[in-house]
């Protein structure tokens, strides 16, 4: 199988390097070699550091991704545009193509996929959702059996890198930041990891794939950890929290959830001890139950594991009848379903606040009896002692599942309170049983 690569950067290095490490292994699996026969990258002097001096350079992406010779064009450049043209114009031509680019397919998967349809090839993307950790195929195709409820995961390496960095060693978030681009683990603009976007790209992805609907990203609800403090790190310690980035698809009565934001888990989950540039995955499926993928969720080799895994699997299947291969979104394309996503305000969790007050009789008395008026019971409640001389202190109030709108308007009460002497955290709080 003759491969083109667009774009020399972190994932292209490793893809080149451990085709070349394991060329004989993976012609064993595959039943042919495979051969990276054109790289396209705007510095060719960059291009070369990355890959080494052997497979061909061309500055012409257009060409090379619809060039004759070329069976499977691997994007590995990232971004919208270009990318979103050349992976059509490769579709067009009759290419297979292998993907990491999680942002290029949120927001345009459902074309990318009808015009794969259209044209018989195959579109791969498994190093586009937790880097390594082999979720795609085990989503698709090892839990086919399974009606799944819901599906959570650490799954960007870089928050999780500086979550653990800031918790275990007092890294500030900066530092953290800068270690986790020398790693090669941030996106070009590292604004996607640590807003949460990165993280609503590979969800969208992993809802489509779990509840068979199409690519819903701009229905996502999207936090992530510029505003988390140090503090409710140590609070949410205290309780028996940790508290990580997560991304929850979920199913209900009334449609599917699908949010990215800061959570706390129960310290005693696995999940909750996944430290560094590591991600999880965790499955709910109905037959198999809980099930949890773990593994590196970014880097060079790692991704590449998952690039690599795509090409053999294409090498294997390119002769298939099209109507005889996995679907893109592990379901049939006529059988996506059209499950709404549900607004935020109707999701339903269970909720961390930490409320600055005024040290004084009745403050706690006004707060919870806010939060009974609204339905809302409390979990847990925890107050920092107040120093000799300060008239304010932290409480921290851990609250049952309720809705969110509930506690929407619970809060705007809280915050009108004149004992309320700053803006209230509010973190949301998973059990993940
Ligand atoms: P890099 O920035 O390291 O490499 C990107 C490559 O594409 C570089 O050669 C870059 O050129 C080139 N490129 C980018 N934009 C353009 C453009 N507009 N025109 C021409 N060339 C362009 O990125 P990564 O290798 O880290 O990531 C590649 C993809 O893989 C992204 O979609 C990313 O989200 C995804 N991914 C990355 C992971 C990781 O751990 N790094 C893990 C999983 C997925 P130049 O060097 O000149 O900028
Ligand atoms: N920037 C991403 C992360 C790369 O940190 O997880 C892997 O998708």
């Amino acid at each position: 199988m003759r491969i083109a690569l667009l774009g020399a950067g972190t994932v292209a290095s490793g893809v080149v390097r451990v085709l070349q490490r394991n060329q004989d292994e993976l012609c064993r699996r595959a039943g042919r070699g495979i051969e990276v026969v054109g790289v396209a990258a705007r510095n060719a002097t960059k291009a070369r550091q990355a890959i080494g001096a052997e497979p061909p350079l061309s500055s012409d992406f257009h060409a090379l991704a619809t060039r004759e010779d070329v069976d499977i064009v691997v994007e590995l450049m990232g971004g919208i545009e270009p990318a979103r043209e050349l992976v059509l114009a490769a579709i067009r031509a009759g290419k297979h193509v292998v993907t990491a680019n999680k942002a290029l397919l949120a927001l345009h998967g459902n074309e990318i996929f009808a015009a794969a349809q259209t044209h018989g090839v195959m579109v791969a993307f498994e190093a586009a959702v937790a880097g390594g950790i082999p979720i795609i195929k085990a989503v698709r195709e090892g839990l086919a059996a399974n009606r799944i409820e819901w599906v959570a995961g650490i799954i960007n390496g870089t928050t999780n890198f500086i979550l653990s960095s800031m918790r275990e060693q007092g890294v500030d978030f900066e530092t953290a930041l800068q270690q986790a681009q020398r790693l090669g683990y941030a996106e070009a603009d590292p604004g996607f990891d640590i807003d949460g976007v990165d993280a609503a790209h590979k969800i969208t992805l992993l809802c489509a794939l779990a509840f068979g609907v199409p690519v819903q990203f701009e229905r996502a609800h999207v936090q992530g950890i510029r505003d988390l403090e140090i503090a409710d790190i140590r609070y949410a310690e205290q309780l028996g929290y940790r508290i990580k980035l997560l991304g929850i698809t979920r199913r209900s009565e009334e449609g599917i959830e699908l949010r990215v934001h800061p959570t706390l888990i129960p310290a005693a989950r696995l999940v909750a001890n996944v430290e560094g540039a590591m991600n999880a995955v965790v499955v709910q499926g109905d037959a198999v139950g809980p099930t949890l993928f773990y593994g590196k969720g970014a880097g060079a080799e790692a991704t590449a594991s998952s690039v690599i895994a795509d090409l053999v699997d294409i090498t294997r299947l390119h002769t298939a009848d099209p109507g005889h291969r996995v679907p893109h979104l592990a379901f049939q394309p006529g059988a996506l379903a059209d499950t709404p996503i549900l607004p935020m305000s109707q999701v339903r969790t269970a909720y961390y606040l930490r409320i600055h007050v005024r040290d004084e009789a009745g403050v706690l008395a006004e707060i919870t009896r806010i939060l009974a008026e609204h339905g809302m019971s409390i979990d847990a409640l925890l107050q920092r002692p107040s120093g000799e001389s300060d008239a304010h202190t932290d409480v921290i109030v851990l609250t049952h599942q309720t809705l969110e709108r509930r506690m929407d308007e619970a809060l705007q009460r809280i915050q009108a309170l004149d004992s309320v002497l700053a803006p209230v955290v509010r973190l949301r709080k998973e059990e993940l049983r």
